[in-house]
């Protein structure tokens, strides 16, 4: 498959053929990183700028791991140490990293449709990193990396989504995701963080976490942002908890061998009990592990793999 876009800002321009083409590359990707050489001369001679103007440990350093694996050239821009404080502007900034001959520009930023504004105003290629409460693609296809690993494919599976809906660009990206692959999912949360308006995702929602866990093949604990509770949208943290929280004893619900995921970082015993966290059942740190094929698979397709042959599988047309 010849890939068709500049960009990817967010999951619901790709198609299904799309979205599995970068699951079956990133598995060629994961052997190379289970069986690694010093570097593969894939993305000799591109370079790549991480942009990241909010914290990020997870999705940064796959990228980096990600890019650097691949024989790209990897700029890390320091927002801390940047111009950005001397009243540098977003597209400015970009822009001079552009003048560096950038070919791929790595961006999260707190602001909702930050990448897409990049993107129209770089030559240079932009993935969205996590912007706001819109979109974080990558992490969402790490996940359905991760499920289809562990279920042999999302088709038919019931995937249960929980906690803070509303500010979750986690949740957005996933529910986009996993619908167009065929799971069914459920997004469930306290009625101040789960807009009704999901519903268009063709995504289940509910309040009730016990009743959404029949059958649930896997669960995903999304994040609490702490600062949530000073505006008022839950009572206190051992409310939530008590009636969102997922731990042991909730899982049982399902009736089943269920996998849980988490997006991280985990605030253990608030969204997920830390007995649960670590056990078998838990793929969290495969989902890290897996970030990294993924995020190396979107890198060479977006950059065209330099004709470089990982197998016959993702090798671009
Ligand atoms: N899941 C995720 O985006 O983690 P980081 O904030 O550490 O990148």
């Amino acid at each position: 498959m010849r890939w068709r876009h500049k960009d990817l800002l967010d999951l619901d321009n790709l198609t299904v053929a799309e979205i599995e083409a970068i699951l079956q590359t990133a598995s060629s990707m994961k052997e190379v990183l289970i069986h690694p050489l010093e570097k593969l001369p894939t993305l000799r001679g591109k370079s790549i700028a991480l942009m990241f103007y909010e914290n990020s440990t997870r999705t940064r350093s796959s990228f980096e791991n990600a890019g650097k694996i691949l024989g790209a050239q990897l700029t890390n821009f320091s927002v801390a140490q940047s111009s950005v404080h001397k009243g540098e502007s977003l597209l400015d900034t970009a822009k001079t990293l552009q003048a560096m001959k950038i070919d791929l520009v790595v961006i999260r930023h707190s602001s909702s449709g930050a990448a897409e504004f990049l993107a129209k105003h770089l030559r240079a290629g932009v993935i969205n990193g996590g912007d706001g409460q819109h979109a974080h693609p990558t992490q969402a296809l790490l996940d359905c990396f991760t499920l289809t690993e562990r279920l042999g494919g999302c088709r038919g599976k019931k995937i249960v989504i929980a906690g803070d809906i509303l500010h979750s660009r986690v949740a957005r990206s996933n529910a986009l995701a996993l619908t167009k692959l065929g799971a069914e999912v459920v997004l469930v949360g306290p009625p101040t963080l789960l807009p009704p308006e999901m519903k268009y995702l063709g995504v289940k929602t509910t309040y009730d976490l016990d009743s959404a866990l029949p059958g649930a093949d896997a669960v995903m604990a999304l994040r609490l942002q702490l600062e949530r509770q000073r505006s008022g949208l839950f009572p206190s943290l051992r409310e939530y908890s008590r009636l969102y929280g997922l731990t042991r004893e909730r899982l049982a619900r399902t009736g089943k061998k269920t996998y849980v995921l988490h997006p991280g970082p985990l605030n253990r015993g608030v969204e997920i009990a830390s007995d649960l966290a670590d056990s078998a059942c838990s793929l969290i740190e495969e989902q890290v592990t897996n970030g990294v094929a993924v995020r190396m698979a979107v890198i060479y397709l977006m950059l065209g793999g330099a004709g470089y042959a990982l197998d016959q599988k993702c090798t671009p047309a």
